[in-house]
């Protein structure tokens, strides 16, 4: 069986998305079967990908408070051979519809079952709060990556993080084991990178990822021509450091 991934991180403009869009295609790449879920109502996954926003009727939101069958939302991304499930803003509506619901952080959980053995990798990227979605994609999950800046207030967030996973794995809802820490937006000459990075790598040891994110321009650019960074600049730093990310992941869990 594959393993489902949850990019989160509680912070927000950490690197979530620009990981689970760039992940993902390193990993099609390598042939391994891959669907990018976008549980962010911003649905900047969506867009970075040039996909339209999913329209009402295939809405994420659907499976999760009407109990819609998760495959009739999937849709292919032609340029990269994975699969996706797209946003809208629906789902902000998530968290009051399934209000006093007794099983509303494994309703993703429950749909997955349905696709799970047709993928290698599910990856999902995560809104940047606390919150029912972000209780979906940990139950969901059998991973966790943190993408994280190397700045001062990430080490808060780190914090923050840790606690959320393991208060989840404690009541029993969720069983995510931490994948890594992954440093992203990495610029050597930003005060306080090299120590950050340093103290990473004290706290986290085997699971802070040898491959580092390094800060490009190229990143956001490809996000706004509605491409993956291997399609827009194969050469850029960045998009080798998503390729390397895919071989060490692929290492660790040996698929
Ligand atoms: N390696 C990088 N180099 C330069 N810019 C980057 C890099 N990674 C991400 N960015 C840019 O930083 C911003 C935030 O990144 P991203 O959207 O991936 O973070 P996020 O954690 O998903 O944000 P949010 O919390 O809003 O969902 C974006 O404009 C993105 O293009
Ligand atoms: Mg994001």
């Amino acid at each position: 069986m594959g393993s489902v991934i949850a990019i989160s991180n509680t912070k927000g403009g950490s690197g979530k998305t620009s990981t689970a869009v760039n992940l993902s295609f390193a990993m099609a790449i390598t042939h391994r079967r891959v669907l990018l879920i976008d549980l962010d109502p911003q649905a900047s996954a969506t867009v970075a990908l040039g996909f339209e926003r999913a329209d009402d009727s295939h809405s994420l939101a659907g499976v999760l408070i009407s109990g819609n069958p998760l495959p009739a939302v999937i849709t292919r991304y032609k340029r990269g051979l994975f699969d996706m499930v797209p946003s809208n803003e629906d789902l902000t509506a998530v968290p009051v519809a399934l209000y006093n619901e007794p099983d509303a952080s494994t309703r993703l959980k429950k749909a997955l079952l349905a696709v799970r053995e047709s993928y290698d990798f599910v990856f999902i990227d995560c809104p940047p709060s606390s919150g029912v979605l972000f209780d979906n994609a940990l139950c969901a999950s059998d991973r966790l990556i943190i993408p994280a800046q190397c700045d001062f207030f990430s080490m808060d967030a780190l914090a923050q993080m840790m606690s959320l996973f393991e208060k989840l794995n404690f009541e029993h809802k969720a069983k995510v084991r931490l994948l890594g820490v992954l440093r992203t937006m990495y610029d050597p000459d930003r005060a306080q990178a090299q120590a950050i990075s340093s103290e990473l790598e004290k706290q986290f040891g085997q699971l802070l990822f040898d491959t580092v994110i390094p800060y490009t321009s190229r990143v956001s650019e490809a996000a706004a021509s509605g491409r993956p960074l291997l399609l827009y600049d194969k050469s850029s730093t960045a998009a080798r450091a998503y390729l390397a990310l895919a071989g060490e992941i692929i290492a660790k869990l040996r698929h």
